[in-house]
């Protein structure tokens, strides 16, 4: 990772050696989860922070799950209801979390940046969790590790990735780790939701749905309405989207597998029979996300996976 690994803060901070390094650690982590008592000592007498200005549901729990799950102690912090709404600025909220030597600090936040103001202004490791539409890099390796687990060779996977590229940090993360590994990435949607020149991250583009017939993987964004100024009409209406690009049994053949970060908006992006039926990876990427994320903060607070297999063996 970048600066001696001291922060994950976006997918250019990680090498090729560093991605693949940080999924076979999951994998090793994975085995831990079979287990009648699934709880590691890696981190005890650690501690890892979530500050979270924006909603969520998966990133928080599995990054507080995960640091529980390596014998860390949590504190989480939601910027509702504490002195965010009474006006205190992101620094110093995070020159506050500071003064209790925090280990890492996990920030999501809806402006881009805001992990590189975090890392800035504390001495703890800094992991982003999604900042505006710019990163979300451990939802990238959550999905790294899902295609690699279910799919297999990430160097030979073709994945479409479909819908609102546009407002989507984890499409952003995504496409530069498949390039990273050196999978073939193909974005479909309307042109209102594809940002011109995006193919410089070394991705294809297509407007047409028929285009994801060949990917061995079928990528879906939620339409992120929520980052959509108001009054921009990117689509005709959600409907007309759905019934252009939602993913639809129809449309998916045989051997695909179909990938959501979430939360989906069924009947929109996805067609719940999608949703709902064997090709779809939706939950698989949630306990994946639980096991990147005890690798990430393995990564950044200890040595190395030689000492991971001595952990696994003694718990
Ligand atoms: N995929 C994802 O980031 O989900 P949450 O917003 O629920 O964390």
């Amino acid at each position: 990772m970048a600066d001696r690994r001291r922060h994950l803060l976006a997918i250019s901070d990680l090498s090729r050696v560093d991605a693949e390094r940080i999924l076979d650690t999951a994998r090793a982590l994975e085995r831990s989860l079979d287990r009648e008592v699934k709880k590691l000592p890696t981190l005890r007498g650690r501690l890892v922070v979530n500050l979270f200005y924006e909603s969520s549901t998966r990133t928080l729990s599995s990054f507080d799950l995960a640091a529980k799950r390596l014998s860390a102690d949590t504190m989480a912090l939601r910027a509702s209801g504490s002195s965010v709404d009474k006006g205190e600025s992101l620094r110093d909220t995070a020159l506050t979390l500071g003064a209790y030597d925090p280990d890492v600090i996990v920030v999501r936040h809806p402006h881009i940046g805001a992990a590189n103001l975090v890392a800035a202004s504390t001495d703890a490791h800094v992991v982003n969790a999604g900042d505006g539409k710019h990163q979300h890099p451990t939802q990238a390796l959550l999905d790294l590790y899902t295609m690699r687990e279910a799919v297999g060779g990430l160097e030979t996977l073709h994945v479409a990735v479909v819908g609102d590229v546009l407002h989507s940090r984890v499409a952003r993360s995504l496409i530069e780790a498949l390039a990273l590994v050196g999978a073939e990435v193909t974005l479909v949607g309307p042109p209102t939701l594809i940002p011109p020149g995006i193919e410089q991250l070394g991705c294809g583009v297509a407007y047409e749905i028929d285009a994801i017939g060949n990917a061995d993987v079928v990528y879906v964004l939620r339409m992120q309405q929520e980052r959509m100024l108001p009054g921009a009409a990117f689509v005709p209406s959600l409907r007309e989207y759905a019934a252009l690009y939602g993913i639809t049994p129809e449309r998916v053949r045989a051997g695909q597998v179909v990938m959501h970060p979430g939360p989906m908006n069924r009947g929109v992006e996805i067609d719940p029979r999608v949703a709902d039926s064997e090709a779809a990876l939706v939950t698989t990427q949630v306990r994946a996300g639980l096991v990147v994320r005890m690798a990430v903060l393995y990564d950044l607070l200890t040595a190395g996976p030689v000492h991971l297999a001595g952990e696994l063996e003694v718990a």
